[in-house]
Order: structure tokens, then C-alpha cells, then sequence
């Protein structure tokens, strides 16, 4: 059967790294200790001027093919899943074919779910490979979201971080038992639409927006539908939680993560965490932390992968993976 396999990742953060008593510092009314208990987030990444959603996703894709490689020449397409393109178009993916040197004339777009992103991402380029529009893939996902805070909001400013993470898939023949993408399931649910969003910053509107969320109402949400996705995934593989190595969640706070372990009655040792150093980087958050646990050695080859993730829309996916 042909799938798509998983070949290398990648990622990329700015060099700049904003503690939170530097928050605190820079007038921003809240506590290290507050944001720790109520979040798990110690520092996060900020972009400077010159860093963009772009130069980001260029060289975390860099770092992936390196990984996987491959010539950026033998990418035939890129998708890109942001909720902070550098502009409302050309698509952010079209900006980095040509930054990496991608084969010109491939496929290449964005997909915009938020912090599902990724996720959705994902989805698409599995299909298309699968069906044949193309052979060697670069998921990414990348976010400026700083750009985007209020910062005299600390219900929002203090959880997010910018960040971009990338995956290479390649369209393989394997066995039954072989690597490669095994299931996937998106949703999304706008009526939720209010809960979390940005309030301008379309071309169509001529305004710039910020972003804007019911913190509590987006949590209590996030773990049923993360419970849900979970569960429903996990049968259409065929598996039991207890047959995962790794889970590797969209990072937006600890105690949605221990929610989440505690659900599926996994240990917390099998969740991959980096919201303390990464906080929510949106649709890079998933593979940044797949990045970080393929490169510190704990994700390995062969290992059973859950990918999961929910966010604005409300959006929220799952997707089972043999690497
Ligand atoms: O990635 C997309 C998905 N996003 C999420 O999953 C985010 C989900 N939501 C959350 O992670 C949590 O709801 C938050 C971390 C955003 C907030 O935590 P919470 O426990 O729900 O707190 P809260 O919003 O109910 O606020 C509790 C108190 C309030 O004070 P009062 O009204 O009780 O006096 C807030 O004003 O904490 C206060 N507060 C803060 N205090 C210090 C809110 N933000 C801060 C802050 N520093 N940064």
C-alpha cells in the first residue's frame, strides 16, 4: 500500500527568549508564579524585526530536509498551515519554495486552522500524496503570534511564543505493519467562532487586529474534544492507548496535557512537553515538539505516534503515525 512516510523534521525559533519575570519586567501585570501553576510556560521565543512566519518556516524545512535527505529540488509540494502569513498573499508556502529553492512548479498553500493547524496540514498533504498530486512533501507549520497579543491583555499575552516546526513525507509503497501516516480525523465547529479569534487584520476590513479569548470556556472545550479526536482515532488504527509511544500534543497549557495523559491513562513520561520552553507557538507547536523529541532520541524509529491538536474555529484533529 502507499503512504506517507515520515522522513525528517525540523524546526526553528528565534534567538530572542522572553522569561516570564521579563514580562513581568516590561509592565505586563502578572507573576512567574501564576503563569507557571496556571500554565506550565517558563519563557517563550519572540520573533525581532527581520524574522517573520516565513524566514521561520524556511529554516525549520531547511533542517528537515537536512534530516530526511533530501534536495529542497525533489519537494514537489508544500503545505503550510499558519494563522500569521507575512501577508494576506501571495500563501506563505509559495514564499518559502522559493526561499528553499523548491522545485518550481510544485504544488504550495496555506491552510489556515489555527492551532490545529498543523494538523490539518497534515491531513492534506497525506491525501495528496496518497492520490498521487505529488511525491515528496514539506508539512510546516509556522507562527509569528506575538505580533498578534495585546499586551495589555495578561489573560492572553503571557501564553503564546513564535516558532516554526517542519516535516518532510515522501509517497512510499510499505507493508501493513510498515512506517507512514495510519489515520486522521479534523473537525472544526464555528458557532465556537467568538471564544478565540483576532478582531481585524483582514485585507477586506483594512484593520489590524488582536487576539482575543474566553481562556476557561476554550479550556473546557479543548479536553473533551482532544478526549474525543483521541478516541476516535485510536480505533480507526486499530489500537489501544495503551499501544502508543508517544503522544505528541498541541502545546497550549500543562494541565491540559495532564487532562489529556490522564484521559487516555497514559503516563505523563509518554506526552511530549515543551510549552514551559516553547509556551503555545499555535500551528508550529506540534511539530517543534516533534522535532525536539526526535532529536533528543526519544522518538525513534518504528515507534507508534499519536499527533493532536485543537484551537480557533473552534478546529480540533488527531492523526496516528508509525515512524
Ligand atoms: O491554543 C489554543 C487553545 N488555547 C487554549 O487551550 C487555552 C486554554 N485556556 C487556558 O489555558 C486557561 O484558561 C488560561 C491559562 C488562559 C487561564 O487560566 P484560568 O485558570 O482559566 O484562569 P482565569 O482566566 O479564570 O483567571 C483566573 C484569575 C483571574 O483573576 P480573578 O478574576 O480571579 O481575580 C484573572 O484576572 O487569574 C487572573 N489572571 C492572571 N493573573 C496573573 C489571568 N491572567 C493572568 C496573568 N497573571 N497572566
Amino acid at each position: 500500500m502507499i503512504r506517507s512516510v515520515i522522513k525528517g523534521t525540523g524546526s526553528a525559533l528565534p534567538a530572542q527568549i522572553v522569561s516570564n519575570d521579563e514580562l513581568a519586567r516590561r509592565g505586563v501585570d502578572t507573576s512567574d508564579s501564576w503563569i507557571v501553576e496556571r500554565t506550565g510556560i517558563r519563557q517563550r521565543h519572540i520573533a525581532q524585526p527581520g524574522e517573520s512566519t516565513g524566514t521561520l518556516a524556511a529554516q525549520a524545512s531547511r533542517k528537515a530536509l537536512e534530516a530526511a535527505g533530501l534536495a529542497a529540488r525533489e519537494i514537489d509540494l508544500i503545505v503550510l498551515a499558519t494563522a500569521t502569513p507575512d501577508n494576506t498573499f501571495p500563501a506563505t508556502a509559495t514564499q518559502v519554495q522559493s526561499l528553499i529553492g523548491a522545485r518550481p512548479g510544485g504544488v504550495a498553500f496555506d491552510v489556515a486552522a489555527v492551532c490545529s493547524g498543523f494538523l490539518y496540514a497534515l491531513a492534506t498533504a497525506d491525501s495528496l500524496l496518497r492520490t498521487g498530486m505529488g511525491t515528496k512533501a514539506l508539512v510546516i507549520g509556522a507562527e509569528v503570534f506575538s505580533r498578534l497579543l495585546d499586551w495589555e491583555d495578561r489573560g492572553t499575552c503571557v501564553l503564546f511564543g513564535d516558532g516554526a516546526g517542519a516535516m518532510v513525507l515522501a509517497a512510499e509503497e510499505v507493508a501493513e505493519d510498515g512506517p507512514g501516516i495510519l489515520a486522521t480525523r479534523l473537525h472544526a465547529d464555528g458557532a465556537h467562532g467568538e471564544m478565540l479569534y483576532v478582531d481585524g487584520g483582514a485585507g477586506t476590513t483594512g484593520t489590524v487586529g488582536k487576539l482575543r479569548m474566553k481562556g476557561r470556556e476554550v479550556f473546557r472545550h479543548a479536553v473533551v474534544n482532544l478526549a474525543d479526536v483521541l478516541t476516535e482515532v485510536l480505533g480507526a488504527g486499530g489500537i489501544t492507548a495503551g499501544e502508543l509511544d508517544w503522544v505528541v500534543p498541541h502545546q497550549a497549557n500543562a494541565r491540559i496535557l495532564d487532562a489529556t495523559a490522564r484521559k487516555l491513562g497514559l503516563p505523563m513520561e509518554r506526552m511530549i512537553v515543551t510549552v514551559d520552553r516553547h509556551a503555545n507557538t499555535s500551528a508550529a507547536s506540534v511539530p517543534l515538539a516533534l522535532d525536539v523529541a526526535v532529536r533528543d532520541g526519544r522518538i525513534k524509529p518504528g515507534d507508534l505516534v499519536m499527533f493532536e491538536a485543537m484551537g480557533g474555529g473552534f478546529t480540533w484533529g488527531a492523526s496516528l503515525a508509525r515512524m
